[in-house]
């Protein structure tokens, strides 16, 4: 978080060659964190200003003389907001490990200042990113809520009392305590926050953090916003009376003993805190907790390690700006800020009517996002949004990116409108604008056909007779709704079409119940998943081998597959939810949804990694581990087979199709005319077959293909 913990090692340093340029770099880097403190939005993503931070240290490091007074390094949050209550304890901000190794290092640290001796247990909780509150109660009663501040004094947020959910009026017991913890927005009330605020004429909030420390901080607003806290400390020790009995309360006990006064904590969620015995234990459960996280309900940007028992704390101590007993384990950025480039309009399979955000590349939490969903035309509206705005793109985990909102302060005045469409942009019928999500007027109609069409092309299902005039008529007079219907048409039906004979119509039967027995491959490109084409559907079906096994398989698993990463996963899941009645249907209608020739991996064999890719294929395969390179016409049992049908069957081999020789090239097939590529395989000593030694290589393999 901006200001608030020492400069991150993961991300470089601005290179700072003089004073000017270090003067400027701190007052850069301090009208963010002012503006950070001050309205929540500070215009800087949280790695820029761990760069700028960086910059700033490494040049004071060398110049110690010139410190400027007002350097972001100096104090605990940039020491910029400084309100009217002192805090009795300073309220302190946490170091940061980024990696297994450096949480190691800084357990083995705290063991030194423990004099050598093991840390009597751990307690791991998510770091919870919102903005820290200082909530005091006398007597069980709520009497004051602090803002954070310079760590020193912090602002009188009183007024917000009433308005968050886990700081109860009165507490079930009478204790005198002062609780501090994380004030954040769920999703729900991120949501609800921005239609209030929009509803009176304010911009909505990029994102929720913002959201968070601008609606805390407010007064006299006509309107209320719904926040919730969460604890995960309370003041004990001699200045306090600790009337609860917290001061001799293990970390984990003191979360629940929180929650049983009443206060919000993260007890009863998935990531509660939890003891560990060992370093490995810690280690284990902050992975946990990254695993969780889109789940959630709360944003979190990492994981707080400290050691459990109060003994422990005490003799670890604290320095000036952080406590030697707690470190945060910080996730990779689930929130970047780029440029909204263009907005595209899709329509979905029930004739919704999407927007689409098209961005400048940016690496969130580890993968390159350049298109990030936008809801709704009604939700672009609430928020202003415009092309070249700067926003904020958020992805946790597995969920498809969604652009959260523009940071004003960064127009330049030449951001456009965005344009909404007028008719459906797939058939161009009228727009139902009825509702918040504009839906095609054709509904489901709208799309039928060309869906149909894809399914039953050359690189799909391959159905012979079935033109566009054909689908047409089937699905204007209600006979089909989609593919999979194609295969409970009756003969009967078929004749009831314009121009459909007695023959053409045993012919598309005939076509029609061939199709059946088409490769998972074929079947699955035939589904028109997103993202996925004719090669895409046969890496997968190769992959997988049965259509059950791609149902069964998570975004992880997907981008085993070659070509799929972190952006298309999730997607290929969620359109496969949503594609799971098609699929059941095509089941129920008898359809294939095995590759041929895929052999599972082997199950508790010698290899401790053969699990865990479901399905690469195993070394029985005749071209397991193989890149091959077809050229020339085929002959002999191959004689028909295009190229496609090859890359199909070189793949249900184990082997990987490729289109040119080259020193990675394993094996060439070259049929008739071979030419250039024959030539150039012989040049650097490839191994050449003919098809029909390939045939006969595959074997069996050849017998069960399309
Ligand atoms: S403990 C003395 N625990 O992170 C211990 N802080 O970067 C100080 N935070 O100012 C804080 N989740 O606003 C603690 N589970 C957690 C936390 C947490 C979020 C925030 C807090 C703090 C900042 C430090």
């Amino acid at each position: 978080m901006i200001g608030m913990t020492k400069p991150s090692a993961a991300v470089p340093a601005v290179d700072l060659p003089d004073e000017a340029a270090y003067l400027e770099t701190v007052a850069q880097a301090r009208k963010a964190a002012d503006a950070y403190y001050g309205s929540g939005e500070s215009g800087l993503d949280d790695e820029t200003y761990d760069r700028l931070l960086r910059g700033i240290t490494a040049w004071e490091e060398e110049h110690p003389g010139q410190v400027a007074s007002d350097s972001p390094s100096r104090q605990v949050g940039a020491g910029v907001t400084t309100g009217d209550v002192m805090h009795t304890v300073p309220m302190l901000s946490l170091g940061n490990v980024f990696s297994d190794e450096e949480l190691a290092a800084w357990a083995a640290s705290l063991e030194r200042r423990l004099g050598g001796e093991a840390v009597a247990g751990w307690a791991v909780e998510p770091k919870l990113d919102g903005v820290a509150l200082a909530a005091r109660y006398r007597e069980g009663r709520l009497v004051q809520l602090v803002t954070r501040g310079d760590g020193a004094t912090g602002e009188d947020v009183s007024h917000a009392v009433g308005d968050i959910t886990g700081l109860p009026a009165t507490l079930n017991e009478p204790v005198t305590v002062e609780v501090r913890g994380e004030v954040l927005m769920t999703e729900a009330q991120f949501a609800d926050a921005n239609e209030q605020r929009t509803a009176h004429g304010a911009t909505a909030f990029a994102n929720r953090r913002n959201a968070s420390s601008g609606s805390l901080r407010a007064k006299d607003r006509a309107y209320r916003v719904r926040q919730t806290f969460l604890a995960y400390a309370a003041l004990t020790g001699p200045e306090h009376t600790d009337d609860a009995g917290l001061a001799a309360l293990t970390h984990t006990q003191l979360v629940a003993r929180l929650a049983g006064l009443g206060l919000g904590t993260t007890a009863g969620t998935p990531v509660a805190t939890t003891a560990c015995a060992t370093l490995d234990q810690v280690v284990a459960r902050v992975r946990e907790i990254g695993v969780l996280r889109p789940e959630l309900d709360f944003e979190l940007d990492g994981a707080v390690i400290k050691a459990d028992s109060p003994a422990d704390q005490d003799r670890a101590g604290a320095g000036s700006r952080t406590p030697h007993w707690a470190t945060a384990f910080k996730f990779p950025a689930a929130q970047k800020i780029t440029v909204l480039r263009a907005v595209e309009w899709s329509v979905g399979r029930t004739g919704v009517i999407a927007p689409r955000a098209v961005l400048d590349p940016v690496d969130v939490a580890g993968t390159t996002i350049t298109y990030a969903t936008l809801h709704n035309p009604a939700d672009i509206a609430r928020r202003g949004l415009m092309l070249g705005d700067h926003v904020v793109v958020y992805r946790a985990g597995e969920v498809i990116p969604r652009v959260e909102g523009a940071v004003a302060g960064l127009r330049t005045g030449d951001e456009q409108p965005i344009a909404f469409p007028e008719v459906c942009p797939r058939c161009g019928a009228g727009i139902d604008r009825s509702q918040e999500r504009w839906r095609c007027e054709r509904g489901r109609v709208c799309g039928q056909v060309e869906a149909v069409r894809y399914a039953v092309a050359r690189d799909a299902l391959d159905v012979d007779g079935l033109g566009e005039k054909i689908v047409v008529q089937l699905v204007d007079k209600g006979l089909i709704e989609d593919f999979a219907d194609l295969f409970t048409l009756t003969r009967d039906q078929l004749l009831t079409l314009d121009r459909m004979g007695e023959k053409s119509a045993d012919n598309l039967m005939a076509a029609i119940e061939a199709a059946k027995t088409k490769p998972l491959n074929r079947v699955f490109c035939a589904l028109g998943v997103l993202g996925t084409g004719r090669s895409m559907s046969l890496r997968i079906a190769a992959h997988f081998g049965s259509m059950q096994a791609v149902r069964d398989a998570d975004a992880a698993d997907l981008e085993q597959v070659d070509g799929i990463g972190g952006e298309k996963a999730p997607v290929i899941v969620a359109e496969l939810a949503d594609l799971a009645p098609l699929v059941d249907k095509l089941v129920a209608a008898g359809v294939n949804m095995i590759q041929p020739g895929f052999v599972p991996p082997a199950s508790g064999g010698a290899d401790p990694d053969a699990g865990t890719t479901a399905g690469t294929a195993g070394g029985e395969l005749p071209l397991a581990g193989l890149t091959v390179v077809v050229t020339g016409s085929m002959t002999g049992p191959l004689a028909e087979r295009s190229r496609t049908e090859m890359t199909e069957l070189i793949t249900s081999a184990g082997g990987r199709a490729s289109s040119s020789v080259s020193a990675r090239t394993h094996l060439v097939v070259a049929g008739e005319n071979a030419g250039s590529k024959l030539d150039k395989a012989r040049s650097l000593g490839i191994e050449t077959i003919t098809p029909e030694e390939l045939a006969e290589r595959l074997g069996g393999l050849l017998g069960g293909e399309n």
